[in-house]
């Protein structure tokens, strides 16, 4: 398949594929994911080395319903209860089933496991079709942008992976990570679904995992997200060599999240326009974002991205 751009609709080619062990790039509602067999350590492995991704960093496994998640995960009063988020941006860290037969690598050794169901129609017929829960990260080589449409897998990959189009994603940022242990529920990556709405649905606050918690959630490095150019973040002047990236009124601005403030708007449009900036200027500039809401997830991401590379 060496360099040969290989968008497929076809959801049973691409179903038995994984089935055979190959990786398949699939649409979510939150950026596009690179999936395979969950319980084949070949196929997990491929993901690993596609991505250049570090063997400590484990998988976020998509399910297609609640008697598949059940398999693989204890789910216990409280999860269930934030499992009322599913199918959605929602991964939870969850006690693994050791009989399940998951690949060690997809949760690199820990006994919990990070799983959700994708609110995309097309996800979903693609596990179903597979009859296996699938890993996947966000299908960009490690470090980089997330991709939010089938192009920029195509071109992250240089057309080595096929991949499920299935538009733009709706939400363009990541699923909100949280983990529940006993009573215990901690954020570990803010994401599309807003932590407020996930307070409300349990009548309390959540407690955020702390900056440099490195072990809880092993891909939280800080540089991450990275794009090509240089990222100034909180931008309310820009300099002549530097493309504007805005949100709300910005006068000039090269792109903008959303000219009329909309934090749901800028969520989707975020990597896409750090993809589009990232082309054609080797300075970017952000404007401030509100860290109400998605805001959290969006600042989050925007200060990896301009975080120096280590
Ligand atoms: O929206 C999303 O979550 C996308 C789509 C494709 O579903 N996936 C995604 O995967 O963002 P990835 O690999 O880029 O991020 C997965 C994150 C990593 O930070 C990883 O450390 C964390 O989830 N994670 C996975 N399993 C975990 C576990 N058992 N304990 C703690 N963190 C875990
Ligand atoms: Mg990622």
């Amino acid at each position: 398949m060496t360099g040969k751009a290989t968008v497929s609709s076809d959801i049973d080619t691409l179903a038995a594929l994984l089935r055979a062990g190959e990786i398949v790039a699939f649409p979510t509602e939150t950026v596009y994911g690179l999936g395979a067999d969950a319980t084949n350590s070949d196929a997990v492995l491929k993901i690993y080395e596609t991505k250049g991704r570090p063997r400590f960093n484990p998988l976020i496994v998509h399910v297609a319903d609640l008697t598949m998640a059940e398999q693989l995960v204890e789910l216990t009063p409280l999860a269930r209860k934030l499992a009322q988020f599913w199918p959605g941006p929602l991964t939870l860290v969850l006690r693994r089933k050791v009989e399940a037969g998951l690949s060690d690598l997809v949760t690199a050794g820990l006994d919990t496991v990070g799983i959700r169901i994708p609110d995309h129609p097309l996800a979903l017929a693609l596990i179903r079709a597979a009859g296996r829960p699938l890993a996947a990260p966000s299908a960009n080589r490690s470090g980089k942008l997330s991709p939010t449409t089938a192009a920029q897998v195509i071109k992250g990959f240089e057309g080595n992976v096929p991949v499920l189009d299935g538009g733009p994603a709706q939400a363009g940022v990541e699923s909100t990570i949280i983990a529940v242990d006993g009573e215990t529920v901690t954020q570990l990556r803010a994401g599309a679904l807003p932590r407020e709405e996930i307070e409300a649905a349990l009548g309390r606050a959540i407690a955020i995992a702390a900056e440099d918690a490195a072990i809880a959630a092993p891909g939280m490095m800080l540089s991450h997200y990275a794009p090509n150019a240089a990222l100034r973040l909180n931008v309310t002047q820009p300099g002549p060599d530097e493309a504007w990236l805005g949100f709300g009124a910005a006068p000039g601005a090269a792109a903008n999240l959303s000219p009329t403030g909309d934090l749901r708007e800028a969520a989707r449009n975020l990597f896409a326009m750090l993809h589009q900036l990232d082309g054609v200027a080797s300075r970017i500039a952000v404007a401030p974002v509100p860290r109400h809401g998605l805001g959290e997830a969006i600042n989050d991401r925007l200060k990896r991205a301009a975080a120096p590379r280590g």
